[in-house]
């Protein structure tokens, strides 16, 4: 009985702390910016990096964007995060997971005791799609190697693939975000994962407790691959 109440205390505990606020976050702090970022860029070769790319106009998707929309976050970090598309607020705000589904993916970092300073963040897209629509095979196919390219200067030492479309462009496989999930791939030579999308969350809270599961597994992993004390 009294495991039972345990359990009960625990699943609360971890209800209210990661996924509480966006369940039932009101509008106004649905539309808050996330925390500034203050990591000094300055001089990184990924700032340079950017500087080279930010105008591209290599797919229609550069013609049509407010703002191409590289990464953030620590450029030196272990642990990078690779999304789908910047939509309609990072588009205008030049950074990516600024709305909702930013909001929940700072919850969820906090919930594994880290933040934005920690960990580095970037799309497959830099631009955002027509009503965000699912990026085109080519439009992929142009903006894939700017991707590469931050992976190989942050060196991170475990990816995660955040949706589908992210694990499907990383792994060149047409698997199932199931058939992905729980599994650790081998991407030229550092570990990735395979979780949900923070949109399909907000969309599904049914998939919120995996979820949870999967962040939990990333954070022992994080703290394995970088030997941080647990
Ligand atoms: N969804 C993404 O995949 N990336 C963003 O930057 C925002 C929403």
């Amino acid at each position: 009985m009294s495991d039972n109440k345990d359990q009960i205390r625990t699943f609360v505990k971890e209800e209210l702390e990661i996924f509480g606020g966006p369940l039932y976050m009101p509008e106004s702090q649905a539309e808050q910016e996330p925390e500034t970022i203050q990591v000094n860029t300055d001089n990184h070769k990924l700032t340079s990096f950017n500087s080279e790319i930010h105008n591209c106009l290599n797919c229609p998707l550069g013609a049509s964007r407010t703002k191409f929309v590289f990464g953030s976050g620590n450029p030196d970090a272990d642990l990078m995060f690779v999304g789908e598309a910047p939509g309609e607020r990072e588009d205008l705000a030049g950074i990516p997971f600024v709305g909702r589904a930013g909001k929940l993916l700072d919850d969820i970092l906090k919930a594994i005791d880290l933040n934005r300073e920690d960990v580095y963040i970037a799309n497959v897209l830099k631009c955002r799609t027509p009503n965000n629509r699912d990026p085109k095979k080519e439009e992929i196919e142009a903006c894939e190697p700017y991707l590469i390219k931050q992976i190989e200067i942050i060196k991170p030492k475990l990816l995660v693939a955040l949706g589908r479309i992210s694990a499907m462009t990383l792994l060149r496989t047409k698997d199932s975000l199931t058939a992905m999930r729980g599994q650790v791939f081998d991407y030229h030579g550092t570990d990735m994962v395979v979780t949900y999308h923070p949109a399909a969350l907000l969309r599904n809270p049914n998939w919120k407790r995996p979820a949870w599961e999967d962040f939990k597994k990333i954070r022992e992993m994080y703290r394995g691959n970088t030997g941080e004390a647990t």
